[in-house]
């Protein structure tokens, strides 16, 4: 019980680090809610014009979703899960931003890296192989997102399926205005302004 609260607390600490936000105000490009879509990921940062700072939002927002995973599988190894999930849902609704947070792209991946790499590795290409192809962050993320537990099923690993199911829902969920858009044909690809 102890560790399961520890967990989840030290996941979503860490989940809810809004590193987007904060290298683009560091940096003097303003509030990035302010920006393209509004969403603090690194696909807006990179609409700022740059893709130094959409990188590295990339990367901390993978990385801290990581963090919380591989911390828990050292301190805590029964409660990993509370810890992927304090991550997940630390970055979609951070305290810090009355609750107004990413899209979990990124920090999904993070989590999956350390926590069952084959579902990860899924993710990758099928989120860099959609956004080559055509170029629409959403989309690439939402897909790469149902596939984790679409890998979790059909590698039969039922103790991670229930909670991926529930992430990829999750991040769709958080794509409800960018799913708008896709039907209206309005949302933007990535390498051009919009
Ligand atoms: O990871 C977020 C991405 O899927 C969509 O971002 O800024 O186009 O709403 P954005």
């Amino acid at each position: 019980a102890a560790t399961t609260i520890l967990a989840l607390i030290t996941g979503y600490l860490l989940g809810s680090i809004p590193f987007g936000l904060l290298l683009t105000r560091w940096t003097g490009k303003g509030d990035i809610r302010d920006i393209g879509s509004g969403n603090i990921g690194a696909t807006n940062v990179l609409r700022t014009g740059s893709k130094g700072l959409a990188a590295a939002t990339l990367l901390l927002d993978l990385a801290k979703g990581a963090a919380a995973v591989l911390i828990a599988q050292q301190l805590w190894p029964d409660a990993v899960n509370y810890a992927a999930a304090g991550a997940l849902i630390g970055h979609l609704y951070p305290a810090w931003l009355k609750f107004k947070g990413g899209k979990g792209v990124a920090t999904l991946l993070g989590i999956l890296l350390p926590l069952f790499w084959q579902a990860a590795l899924v993710y990758v290409l099928l989120w860099a192989g959609l956004l080559l192809i055509i170029r629409i962050s959403s989309i690439a993320g939402m897909a790469a997102a149902a596939s984790a537990p679409v890998t979790a099923a059909i590698l039969q690993v039922q103790a991670l399926f229930p909670m991926l199911l529930g992430f990829a829902l999750l991040v769709i969920w958080q794509h409800r205005e960018n799913i708008r858009r896709l039907a209206r044909g309005e949302e933007p690809r990535v390498g051009k302004t919009g």
